[in-house]
């Protein structure tokens, strides 16, 4: 380690202040391969690039399970997520994600289950202007608690819980305590059922995923109890919600020249290039944060043991040297190229079996692309409203939450 090297400042608060743009800015201002900060009084790193993606993901360099800051643990993923794992006890957990969101028939029937009750809602929407984000976390919310298998008694509640949660991760403000309610009130509804479940007081559909998470075995071979059994649970179905940020965004996204009549074309691989783009355009998950295991180096800079290393998400899913023109918005970057692995990394990088790579990346893709040309088919207008995405909140989002005002949905009475 270089001992003349000068002290560095502490960068929490500039973090707070410019959000998305922090990494990226301070990238862009040294001429090192990497970043060097600290974030609450801790050492830490930055990197970004597929080769960073595979350093980052090499658990001989990183560790998660002391990185993720209480808070953050408190509000977004739940104390004991599958998140805070590492190794075989990771492997372990993981597998019972794979094996409920991969796979063709899993993905279409969760889809199936969103554009059923996306239909149906729609047939309302002429009927007042509607907030997009908010009707996509209902509808969401409702689905996605069908396909798990959990009885829902007020999906408005429920939706706005799951937002609050994903929403409040980042701000020490009201928004965080939310959060913290929203999970503390979650975290006891299910933690609740899945006791009533092992009790004979109630059941889970056969072959559903609460029957799954209810059942699952953890690497060291005992049942999940009953509070990390709800917080993996709520690991499904809040992502799975949160999904409503990038369907406000496909309004948003709708306003670029050609890209709408492009998706009324009925050409699904439009459709799954329009999912990629959304996901690497729009800002949702800002960077992903690990320990150094044990004294490493980073194209000759040195990272000691225990440094916190950040790998800068959004820098890098607009980072000029792998996208051409990465901030327009512009599917035509998939169009006959799907992303490579290590290169779009919205939803994290790597390898999804062995590292955290997000389990819900097929699901998301595969939503994205089912209700983007739906909505691109609807008639509505979109009045006068706040269309801004401030990139210094996190998690940002369209802070009008996309109004629309949609004309009568017409049934045709012919055959054509
Ligand atoms: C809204 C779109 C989504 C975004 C932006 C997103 C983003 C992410 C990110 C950045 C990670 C962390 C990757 C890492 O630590 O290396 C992650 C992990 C995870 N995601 Fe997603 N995700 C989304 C949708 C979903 C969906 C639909 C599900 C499930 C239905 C899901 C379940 C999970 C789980 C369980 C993990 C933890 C994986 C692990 O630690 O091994 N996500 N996601």
């Amino acid at each position: 380690m270089n001992q003349s090297r000068p002290p560095i400042a502490d960068s929490s608060l500039a973090l707070l202040a410019k959000g998305y743009t922090w990494l990226p800015d301070r990238r862009r201002r040294t001429a090192a391969p990497l970043v060097r900060t600290r974030l609450m009084g801790q050492h830490a790193v930055a990197l970004h690039g597929p080769e960073a993606v595979r350093f980052f993901y090499d658990e001989r360099h990183v560790e998660r399970g002391t990185a993720l800051p209480g808070p953050v643990l408190s509000t977004l993923f739940g104390h004991g997520a599958v998140h805070t794992l590492d190794g075989q006890a990771h492997r372990g957990r993981k597998e019972m994600f794979l094996s409920l969101l991969t796979g063709p028939q899993r993905v279409a029937e969760l889809v199936d289950s969103v554009t059923a009750a996306w239909d149906e809602a729609v047939a309302s929407w002429s009927e007042r202007p509607v907030v997009l984000f908010d009707e996509a976390s209902r509808i969401l919310t409702q689905a996605v608690c069908r396909w798990v298998g959990i009885p829902l008694a007020d999906a408005e509640s429920t939706a706005r819980d799951m937002v609050a949660m994903v929403d409040g991760f980042a701000t020490p403000g009201p928004r965080h305590w939310r959060a913290r309610r929203a999970r503390a009130r979650s975290e006891a509804w299910l933690a609740g059922l899945v006791e009533e479940i092992r009790a004979d007081r109630a059941t889970a559909p056969a072959g559903s995923a609460l029957e799954a998470v209810v059942r699952h075995l953890d690497s060291d071979g005992s049942l999940l109890d009953p509070h990390t059994a709800a917080v993996e649970l709520l690991n499904v179905i809040r992502p799975t919600v949160a999904v409503c940020w990038f369907v406000s965004y496909a309004g948003h996204a709708l306003r670029t020249p050609g890209v709408r009549e492009r998706l009324r074309e009925d050409d699904p691989a439009y459709a799954v290039a329009f999912a990629h783009e959304l996901r690497r355009f729009y800002p949702f998950a800002p960077f992903l944060g690990g320990r150094a295991v044990t004294d490493l180096e980073w194209r000759g800079e040195p990272i000691p043991a225990g440094t916190l290393i950040l790998h800068d998400l959004y820098g890098q899913n607009h980072d000029a040297d792998l996208w051409e023109e990465p901030y327009a918005f512009a599917p035509q970057h998939f169009v006959g190229r799907p992303p490579q692995r290590d290169e779009l990394v919205p939803q994290g990088g790597g390898d999804r079996t062995t590292g955290h790579r997000c389990p819900g990346e097929d699901v998301t893709v595969a939503l994205l692309a089912a209700l983007g040309p739906r909505l691109a088919r609807l008639d509505y207008d979109v009045p006068e409203q706040d269309l801004r995405i401030p990139l210094n909140r996190m998690p940002t989002r369209v802070r009008s939450g996309f109004v629309i005002h949609a004309a009568p949905v017409r049934v045709a009475a012919t055959a054509h």
